[in-house]
C-alpha cells in the first residue's frame, strides 16, 4: 500500500501548477470513495482572521478544495477547516487558540474530520511548535509561502493518515493559474506583489510573508481581463506597499503604469488598490489617478503616528510635515478624495507630546475613516527591544481620546456629502434589514439604502439621505446622477 503510494506521488509533474493540478486529481479520487461509503459529499469550513491578504489567500485555497470536491459550508462541523491566521497583533493569536477547542469536541464527534491551519502565525517557529506539541487534533500546518500545495498536503495526509507540517521561510515562487473561489461575482481582490521590504520597526508581516515579489504586469492584466469576462466591475489591486509595486522585476514598472494598464480593461468600472505607504507615493500616481475614470476616489495612507520622533524610531521615512505636505497635494489634485490612515498608540517611548501631534495630524489630515490600533508587541521585531514600553492604563486613555477625535473627524467629512447623490456599487442585502441594501460609493463610504435586490452587483446612483456617522442611509435615484 506504501509503495503504491509512493509511486504515485513519483508520477507527479516536477513543474507547477501541473504539480498541484495532478494532486487536485488524485484528492478527487480519495474523496470519491470516501463520499460512496458515508453516502454524502464532504464538507468544508473557512475561518479567515487579519487583512485581505489573508482573505484572498482563503478564496485561492477555498478553490482548491471545491476543484477537490469539498462543498462549502458555513458551519464549523465540517470533514475539512482550516483557519487562516494573522499575527499582526497579539489578540489575533489568543482568539484563535480560544476557537481551536470547540473544533476538538467537533473531531470526537467525526474521526475522519481533517483540521488545517495556515496563515501568518504559523510562520512564527514558536507557534508551529505549540500546534505541534499541544494541538495534536491538527492535522495539517503550513504557512503563507506554500498555500498553492494545498492539494498535495492533503494528499499526503489523506494517503498517509499522518499529520503534515510544511513550513518554508521564504520563497521568490509566485504560482499562476490555479483555482479560486471567489466570494462575490462582482468584484474582486487581485494581489500584484507579495511580502514588504519595508521592516517597519513594530510590524511581523516583512518577517511572516517574506521579501517583496511582484507579479508581471501581463500576469495580472490578464487575470483582470478574466475576471470582467467573468462579469467583475471592480478590482482591488492588493499588496502590502502598492507604491513600490514593480520595482523588483526583471523589466521595472511603476505602479502608476500598472494602474493605466488596467484601467483599459474593458467592463472594468472601478479600481481599487490597497495598501499606499507615504514614502513611495509618486506624483506620476496622484496625476494618473486624478485624471482616470476609473480609479476610485480613496486611499488608504497609514500615517502610524503624528510625531516626527516616532516615525523615526517606526522606521516610516517620512515626517509629519512630509506626510501631511503629500495629503495637501492629493487633496489639490482630487478635491473629492477620500483618505483613511491606520494609527498606532503606545509605540515604545511615546509622550503625550508625541500623542498630540497625531491628534493633530488627525484633524490637519481630515481623515473619512481610521483604523486605530493598541501597539502589540511582537517577538523578533526591533520595537519589541525597545526599553520604554508605555504602561496599559496611558495607552487605553490615549487610545479613547484618539477614537473621539476619529470619530468627529469623520463625521463632519461624511456629513459634507449629506443630500447629494453619489453611485453606489450594490453589494449585498443589509445584514441589519433586510428590506435594504448596502453598497459602496467610489470613496470607499458604506451606504445602506432602500431598493429592490435585483440592483446588487450593478453601480447605481443614490441619494444619500442621511450621514450617520461612518456610513449613510439613502435611497435609489429615480433620476439617474
Ligand atoms: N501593533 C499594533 N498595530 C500594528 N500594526 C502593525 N503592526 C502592529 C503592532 N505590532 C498595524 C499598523 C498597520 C496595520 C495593518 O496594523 O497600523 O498599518
Ligand atoms: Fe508592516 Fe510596514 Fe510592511 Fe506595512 S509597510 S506590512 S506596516 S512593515
Amino acid at each position: 500500500m506504501e509503495a503504491a503510494k509512493d509511486r504515485i506521488v513519483s508520477q507527479a509533474p516536477e513543474r507547477e501548477p501541473d504539480r498541484q493540478r495532478f494532486f487536485m486529481d488524485r484528492c478527487r479520487e480519495l474523496l470519491r470513495i470516501k463520499e460512496q461509503e458515508l453516502g454524502r459529499k464532504l464538507t468544508f469550513n473557512d475561518q479567515t482572521f487579519g487583512c485581505q491578504m489573508n482573505f484572498k489567500d482563503s478564496e485561492k485555497l477555498n478553490g482548491i478544495l471545491e476543484e477537490i470536491g469539498y462543498v462549502h459550508t458555513d458551519t464549523e462541523q465540517a470533514d475539512f477547516v482550516y483557519y487562516n491566521t494573522c499575527t499582526v497583533r497579539e489578540n489575533a493569536n489568543i482568539r484563535v487558540y480560544g476557537r481551536l477547542g470547540t473544533l476538538k469536541t467537533y473531531k470526537k464527534k467525526n474521526k475522519d474530520m481533517i483540521i488545517a491551519m495556515c496563515g501568518c502565525m504559523m510562520q512564527e517557529e514558536e507557534e508551529a511548535e505549540r500546534v505541534k506539541k499541544s494541538f495534536t487534533f491538527v492535522d495539517i500546518v503550513f504557512g503563507t509561502h506554500n498555500i498553492f500545495k494545498l492539494a498535495e498536503l492533503l494528499y499526503e495526509c489523506l494517503s498517509r493518515k499522518q499529520r503534515v507540517f510544511d513550513i518554508w521561510d521564504k520563497t521568490d515562487l509566485i504560482i499562476e493559474d490555479l483555482p479560486s473561489d471567489r466570494k462575490f461575482s462582482f468584484k474582486a481582490g487581485v494581489n500584484i506583489m507579495f511580502g514588504c521590504n519595508n521592516f517597519c520597526s513594530y510590524c511581523i508581516v516583512p518577517y511572516v510573508r517574506g521579501r517583496e515579489r511582484s507579479r508581471k504586469p501581463e500576469d495580472i492584466v490578464a487575470e483582470v481581463e478574466k475576471l470582467a469576462a467573468e462579469g467583475v466591475v471592480e478590482v482591488m489591486l492588493l499588496g502590502q506597499n502598492v507604491n513600490s509595486y514593480g520595482k523588483t522585476l526583471e523589466r521595472p514598472v511603476s505602479f502608476a503604469r500598472l494602474l493605466t494598464m488596467v484601467e483599459q480593461v474593458e467592463g472594468i468600472e472601478r479600481i481599487r488598490f490597497m495598501t499606499s505607504h507615504p514614502k513611495d507615493l509618486s506624483d506620476e500616481l496622484i496625476g494618473v489617478m486624478a485624471r482616470s475614470e476609473k480609479i476610485c476616489r480613496h486611499i488608504h495612507l497609514p500615517v502610524q503616528s503624528g510625531s516626527s520622533r516616532l516615525l523615526k524610531r517606526m522606521n516610516r521615512h517620512y515626517t509629519k510635515e512630509q506626510y501631511l505636505e503629500l495629503v495637501d497635494k492629493l487633496r489639490s489634485a482630487m478635491p473629492d478624495l477620500s483618505i483613511t490612515t491606520d494609527i498606532i498608540v503606545g509605540f515604545p517611548g511615546e509622550t503625550e507630546e508625541d500623542f498630540q501631534e497625531t491628534m493633530d495630524v488627525v484633524r490637519k489630515a481630515g481623515y473619512d475613516s481610521a483604523f486605530t490600533f493598541i501597539y502589540s508587541k511582537r517577538s523578533g521585531t526591533p520595537a519589541a527591544r525597545m526599553e520604554d514600553q508605555v504602561p496599559e492604563d496611558i495607552v487605553h486613555d490615549r487610545f479613547d481620546r484618539l477614537l473621539e477625535v476619529v470619530g468627529e473627524t469623520a463625521r463632519q467629512k461624511n456629513a459634507a456629502l449629506e443630500g447629494t447623490t453619489g453611485l453606489v456599487l450594490a453589494e449585498s442585502i443589509d445584514e441589519k434589514d433586510p428590506s435594504m441594501i448596502t453598497g459602496r460609493l467610489s470613496n470607499n463610504n458604506v451606504v445602506h439604502f432602500t431598493a429592490d435586490r435585483s440592483v446588487i452587483g450593478k453601480i447605481v446612483p443614490v441619494i444619500l439621505e442621511e450621514a450617520r456617522g461612518f456610513y449613510y442611509i439613502g435611497r435609489l435615484s429615480e433620476d439617474g446622477i
